[in-house]
């Protein structure tokens, strides 16, 4: 794949050590479900930080019909992975802004080792490197639980759960295709083989720490800001 640098790993960790800066880049990981873009959509308020969703973006390509909508369509409604070209692609074309404002919560993104390596080598050639990568952790149950109750206002774009998250009464919503049980049962799987082998690439550099899903919305915030609090700005 073009995009890797091919810099061995001494090389990598003293360009990580000399870029130091005050800029904060998260990737948030976990099972589908799991919370993230919930989670990445309050910290990016309160850090002040952009938040990249691959996912949304995706999406929003899927609502306007663009060429890479009418791409990644399919693959989004059967909840299979877009490849990892395009992926990468997509991210590196508009990193600039995101470096620009002070940096980013990714969500979503990287999603396999392929990916994780690529942001490395793309946040690398803007002197930049990922602080953290939060994980939140999440059981098969609630999982299915979470996403066959998601519903999204397709006039604001804002995300609910039936039960845990109720939209408000004039909430014009939506299921997303890929919320069906059968096809959340596939991206659990997904996860299993593709996502969770990439999560040794950040425990390995001490940048992943885990934070359990299963609580409140509000709680899981305050754990997350707790330990970006403690890692980030030590
Ligand atoms: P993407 O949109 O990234 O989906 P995902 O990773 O499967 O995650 P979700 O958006 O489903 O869940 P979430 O963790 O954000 O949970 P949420 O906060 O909504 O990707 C979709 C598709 O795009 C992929 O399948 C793939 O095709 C493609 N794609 C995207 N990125 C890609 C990449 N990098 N490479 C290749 N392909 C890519 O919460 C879920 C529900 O639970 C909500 O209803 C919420 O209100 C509720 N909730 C959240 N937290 C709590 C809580 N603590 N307690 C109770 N309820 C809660």
């Amino acid at each position: 794949m073009g995009l890797r640098l091919n810099l061995n790993y001494e090389v990598m960790t003293s360009l990580y050590l000399s870029v130091k800066s005050d800029f904060m880049f998260l990737v948030m990981t976990g099972p589908p479900g799991a919370g993230k873009g919930t989670q990445a959509k309050r910290l990016a308020e309160t850090l002040g930080l952009s938040h990249v969703s691959t996912g949304e973006i995706f999406r929003r390509n899927i609502s306007q019909k663009t060429e890479l909508g009418l791409r990644v369509k399919k693959l989004l409604e059967n909840g299979i992975l877009v490849p990892d070209d395009l992926t990468i692609e997509l991210v590196q074309d508009q990193i600039g802004q995101f470096v620009d404002s002070g940096g980013a919560i990714f969500d979503g993104f990287p999603r396999n080792l392929e990916q994780a390596q690529a942001l490395d080598d793309i946040l690398l050639l803007h002197g930049k490197g990922v602080d953290l990568a939060p994980l939140i952790s999440l059981s098969d149950s609630t999982v299915i639980e979470r996403l066959t109750g998601r519903r999204t206002d397709r006039d604001t774009g804002n995300t609910y759960h039936l039960i845990y998250d109720p939209p408000p009464h004039n909430a014009n919503l939506e299921q997303r295709p890929d919320d069906k049980r059968d096809t959340v049962l596939r991206r659990i799987d997904d996860y299993r083989k593709r996502t969770v082998p990439m999560l040794a690439h950040y425990d390995e550099r001490n940048l992943l720490c885990e934070i359990d899903g299963e609580n409140t919305i509000d709680q899981v915030t305050t754990a997350l800001l707790k330990v970006i609090r403690g890692r980030v700005f030590a």
